[in-house]
């Protein structure tokens, strides 16, 4: 199964993704890492000797320019699967139509999509929340559920201590569900992603 993942940031799903591969235990291979602007995700994706793309919104007349460049960019790589990992634009219509995409969110979604998933949890005063793999589609964190896990807020929780535990059981998440898609196929069935 051929991979490419996008990302704006950090980029540790993705590390955790091309770690798996390097190991040996990923049944895909990550062909391209790219983004809407440099970022450590980008530098994670040289050093594993993946190639890179940049596209920039603002390199661009406009989103649907961009949307269009993206889209030839990713088609490329003829990737059987997108993975978004922490990339933080919406995606428009061209790129969405070159792959299934994956994207996993920091909340457990219907509850606080968007940007601030984990903010957004603390403010709401729920004692759980998680993290979704979900696909992809028009909207914003919408798409169908591939699978959630949980993570419980503490009293003491800030954002940044609650996301970087919500992060930890992202991407052992987002391997998984990889793995499993890679092996087994997918369907969707309403709202739900069948694996195998
Ligand atoms: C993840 O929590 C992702 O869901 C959110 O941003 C984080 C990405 O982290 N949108 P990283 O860039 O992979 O370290």
């Amino acid at each position: 199964l051929r991979l490419v993942a996008l990302v704006s940031g950090s980029g540790s799903l993705l590390q955790a993704l091309l770690d798996a591969q390097s190991a040996g235990t990923l049944p895909a291979q990550v062909v391209a890492v790219g983004a809407d602007k440099e970022c450590t995700g980008l530098e994670r994706a040289r050093s594993a000797g993946v190639e890179t793309f940049v596209e920039a919104v603002r390199d661009h007349a406009d989103r649907g320019a961009w949307d269009e460049a993206l889209a030839a960019r990713i088609r490329e790589h003829a990737p059987d699967l997108v993975v978004t990992a922490g990339f933080m634009k919406i995606l428009g219509p061209q790129a969405l139509t070159t792959a299934t995409f994956v994207n996993t969110h920091p909340a457990l979604l219907p509850s606080f999509p968007g940007a601030h998933g984990v903010r957004d949890a603390l403010a709401h005063g729920v004692t759980v929340t998680g993290s979704t793999a979900h696909l992809v589609d028009a909207g914003v964190d919408t798409g169908p559920i591939i699978e959630q896990r949980t993570v419980a807020i503490a009293p003491d929780d800030t954002e940044e201590t609650l996301h970087e535990r919500i992060k930890v059981v992202e991407r052992e998440m987002l391997v998984d569900v990889v793995t499993a898609m890679a092996t087994g196929g997918w369907r969707v069935e309403g709202r739900r992603v069948h694996i195998g």
